[in-house]
């Protein structure tokens, strides 16, 4: 049903995921398994998302109901920013094994190039409200997870957030082992990133998208902000498919070769997302769609700015 992106491992991703991103342990279970028995491969999730047992238990109780076997899905955590520190990449890692209930992970993410300062707080802030660093730079961490492969505790290995530079910086690396098999980043049609995409693709990273839908459910959403889905242009045009906004948000990313992870905990909608794979935008749909850009934003880590790794000061 569904289709899958070639990775520069060898392995492939399912085009499109469920996001887990703001989905709550109360309610993330139910959605897994809404998903999976919904045709869904691909789960992505994170430590960061406090949730990753739940996440484990809908999967175990899946492959338990022989709905789906454990080598058919293609599960992705990410390492959050707090445990960038040498040290602690290891163990970061086997905590989301643990939760998850899982001997090793399909891909594993560093979630941000920013490292902040080890502790209880994913976010340790300063007296000014600007989150503080640790001592790590991306290039070793990213060394300590390239050996989470080696160990085999992930499959893969990837990056979230990370622009032009520091995606240029890590691939210049003395002694790379393993380049990154995705970059995650936000996009959509107001935030289309062209130029990042075509960098990435020419480098055989793949792209995922997150925030396809525009999270409405941010939780620093204000009223009058750019809504996607109360897009009017974009409804015409899956109007005229006899399909939804969100399925052309989604099917957006699929013309482009770029996996999607629409987040959602709604069984209907659920269903709804990935019913993606019996229609197709046309070029001229793509480029309408494509001049929605207005480089509009929802992940700003406006908190982080003064990070020597803030990723957002540069173009792309
Ligand atoms: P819900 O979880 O109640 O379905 P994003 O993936 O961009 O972060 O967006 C997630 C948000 O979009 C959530 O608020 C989710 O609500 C909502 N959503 C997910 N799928 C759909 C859909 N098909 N139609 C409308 N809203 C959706």
């Amino acid at each position: 049903m569904a289709s899958s992106i070639p990775l520069n491992n060898g392995a492939r991703m399912p085009t499109v995921g469920l996001g887990t991103w703001k989905s709550t342990p109360g309610q993330v279970e139910e959605a897994v398994k809404a998903a999976i028995l919904a045709g869904y491969r691909h789960i992505d999730g994170a430590y960061a998302y406090r949730n990753e047992k739940e996440v484990g238990a809908a999967v175990h109780a899946m492959i338990n109901q022989k709905v789906v076997k454990r080598e058919d899905l293609f599960i992705v955590s990410k390492l959050w920013s707090t445990f960038h520190e040498r040290h602690l990449v290891r163990g970061a890692c086997e905590t989301t094994l643990s939760d998850l209930n899982l001997p090793y992970i399909d891909l594993y993410l560093m979630h941000c190039p920013m490292g902040f300062k080890p502790g209880e707080d994913l976010l340790p802030f300063d007296a000014d409200g600007e989150c503080i660093p640790d001592n790590s730079n991306f290039l070793d961490t990213w060394e300590e997870m390239e050996k989470l492969v080696d160990a085999g505790l992930v499959k893969a290995i990837g990056i979230s957030n990370f622009n032009r530079a520091q995606i240029e910086a890590l691939l210049n690396k003395p002694g790379l082992k393993y380049k990154p098999v995705t970059n995650q980043i936000e996009c959509h049609p107001y935030l289309t990133q062209v130029k990042l995409i075509d960098f990435c693709h020419s480098k055989g990273i793949t792209i995922t998208a997150y925030s396809p839908l525009g999270s409405p459910d941010r939780p620093w959403a204000k009223p009058g902000d750019p809504s996607l889905l109360d897009d009017p242009k974009i409804k015409a045009i899956a109007d005229k498919h006899k399909k939804t906004t969100a399925q052309v948000l989604i099917r957006f990313h699929i013309e482009r070769n770029v996996a999607v992870i629409p987040k959602s905990v709604n069984p209907a909608r659920i269903k709804e997302n990935i019913q993606v794979f019996d229609f197709k935008l046309s070029p001229e749909e793509m480029s309408t769609i494509m001049s929605f850009n207005r480089n509009w934003r929802i992940a700003h880590f406006e908190w982080a700015t003064k990070h020597k790794d803030y990723p957002l000061h540069a173009e792309y």
